[in-house]
């Protein structure tokens, strides 16, 4: 089924500047980009976004770091790639996700694990609808699909 991922590089993938790459695993994958924005996360939005954790002990530095800087968001579309794309992201943990995933390629700590994205459907529509209005997401013909699906 097609479906559509809330993706979102967190502000140390674009300071320490690894957004091209993490962005080139989604394409080469066959993945499509259908919106993107570059924005500093108010506070508010912060803690909606990750309002299933406010009660955790690293909530607070949670939002601090996601609002420290400038995030990349993202919704990507594709076949079953809710599931897929957190199998590419991997462990919450860096130090525990697998080699070849893009956690456990370019990063080492939780609180530094440098992308998110959405866990299940619900989540996914909750979270674009949280950073995107219908209008800014794009739709076009990917001229190789036949050769991928
Ligand atoms: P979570 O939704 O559990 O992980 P994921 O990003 O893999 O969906 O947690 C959200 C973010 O909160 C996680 O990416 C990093 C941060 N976090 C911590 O800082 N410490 C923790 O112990 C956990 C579980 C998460
Ligand atoms: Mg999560």
């Amino acid at each position: 089924m097609m479906e559509r991922s809330f993706v979102m590089l967190k502000p140390d993938a674009v300071k320490r500047r690894l957004a091209g790459r993490i962005i080139s695993r989604f394409e080469e994958r066959g993945l499509q980009i259908v919106a993107v924005k570059m924005l500093q996360i108010p506070e508010e939005l912060a803690m909606e976004h990750y309002q299933e954790h406010r009660e955790k002990p690293f909530f607070t530095d949670l939002v601090s770091y996601i609002t420290s800087a400038p995030v990349l968001a993202m919704v990507i579309e594709g076949r079953d790639c809710i599931s897929l794309i957190r199998k590419m992201v991997g462990a919450t943990n860096p130090a525990e996700a697998d080699v070849g995933t893009i956690r456990g390629d370019f990063a080492l700590e939780t609180g530094r694990n440098i992308i998110h994205a959405s866990d299940s459907p619900e989540s996914a529509e909750r979270e674009i609808k949280l950073f995107f209005d219908e209008s800014e997401i794009c739709t076009y013909e990917m001229p190789d699909r036949e050769m991928i699906y």
